[in-house]
């Protein structure tokens, strides 16, 4: 990987950087459109390439378990298997263990969970995931952690914590051993709950093990803690994450959290949310969501947003359609995913811009007015 930072807000520590991997050339902040079981649900890799995406993010979970591994490796990696041409990055599988199988332990070894479809016992190790991740062929591959939710609290927090910084040294052998340094990218993840101290002893540990990683994680956050609880901790691991590397807030979503997140100085974060809530009829725009299952659109010709450069909306496609198509038209979702997805983009975009421009302060500013509507 090559990362370089090319510009520095002089106010915030939001910067613009350029993150080269093997499938080409992604600018930082980015968001990362999620294609979970290999896809942006409704959409084509085409048209995913042709918003301007340039790395999306699948499930180890998910994709270990159908097409599973020898699918996979028949086909020469998951780019080839889903026929994307850009950058991938892959989630370990154990968040979505913990977060899918009510009947996952974790243990020293890994995480114990019972298939889903023979309801066997199945063990997913540090070092499995991340044969499994290079079996996939992801550009970005993450460590194996052990997470916890953020409202936990006791002895649990720091044990997973711990465990997370041991499993990275255990993901960093598997890696060295592999050969794949070079085409792929191993992050680690910060985990320690909402506990300043357990988050720097683990900020130490996993900074000392720099060598062996590329990049790292911010990990254990959105999971219905305080706002202001999850800035402090975006904020104290940015304060010390090294600068030369990439830093990824993970499951972040909201336009609102993109845009803070970006002045704590995150460059990359990803969520389901702009994709499934466009499933469920609601469109995003920089006056804030746009409902359009509400009666209120039914006979409205305008476009979602009448300045947004999508393909939805300038082909004509009225709000009134969506509207009513939404609830049994699987085309209006198709349609309004498109638009989020070009939103989440822009949102970026027009970070980056500001930063570059010197003006993120006032990007800030302007996207606050706009999206909550006050005159700020
Ligand atoms: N997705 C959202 N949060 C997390 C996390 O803490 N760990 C992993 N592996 N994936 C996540
Ligand atoms: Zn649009």
């Amino acid at each position: 990987m090559q990362f370089e930072v090319i510009a520095k807000c002089h106010t915030t520590k939001a910067r613009v950087s350029r993150m080269t991997l093997a499938h080409g050339v992604t600018m930082l902040p980015t968001f990362m459109p999620v294609a979970t079981q290999a896809a942006i649900k409704g959409l084509t890799p085409e048209q995913v390439e042709s918003l301007g995406v340039t790395l999306i993010l699948n499930n180890t979970y998910h994709l270990n378990l159908r097409p599973g591994l020898k699918v996979l490796n028949e086909a020469g990696g998951a780019h080839k298997f889903q026929g994307w041409h850009r950058n991938l990055l892959t989630d370990s599988g154990g968040f979505q263990l913990v977060s899918l199988s009510k009947f996952t332990t974790i243990t020293e070894e890994g995480a114990l969970f019972a298939s889903p479809f023979t309801g066997e016992p199945t063990m997913l190790t540090p070092e499995e995931s991340i044969s499994i991740q290079h079996t996939i062929g992801a550009d970005i591959i993450m460590q194996l952690d052990d997470v916890v939710s953020s409202l936990t609290t006791g002895p649990r927090v720091g044990e997973a914590m711990e465990r997370s910084v041991r499993w990275l040294d255990r993901c960093i052998t598997q890696h060295e051993r592999s050969g794949k340094k070079d085409t792929q990218n191993l992050f680690a993840i910060v985990q320690g709950g909402l506990d300043p101290e357990l988050r720097d002893r683990c900020l130490e540990e996993m900074i000392k093990r720099r060598d062996g990683v590329a990049g790292y994680a911010i990990g254990g956050l959105s999971g219905g803690e305080e706002k202001d609880t999850f800035w402090r901790v975006i904020k104290q691991c940015t304060d010390k994450l090294p600068e030369e590397r990439p830093r990824y807030s993970m499951g972040i979503g909201f336009a609102e959290d993109l845009v803070v997140c970006v002045a704590l100085g995150v460059d990359m974060a990803d969520c389901v949310f702009p994709t499934r809530t466009a499933r469920f009829g609601v469109a995003l725009t920089h006056k804030g969501p746009l409902n359009l299952k509400l009666s209120k659109h039914s006979k409205d010709l305008r476009p979602i947003d009448e300045s947004c450069p999508c393909p939805t909306c300038t082909d004509g496609t009225s709000r009134a359609i969506l509207h009513h198509n939404v609830t049994h038209e699987t085309a209006a979702a198709h349609a309004i995913t498109l638009h989020n997805i070009v939103f989440q983009a822009q949102v970026m975009g027009r970070g980056r811009a500001a930063i570059v421009e010197g003006a993120f302060p006032d990007y800030l500013r302007t996207f606050f007015a706009n999206y909550f509507g006050d005159v700020g």
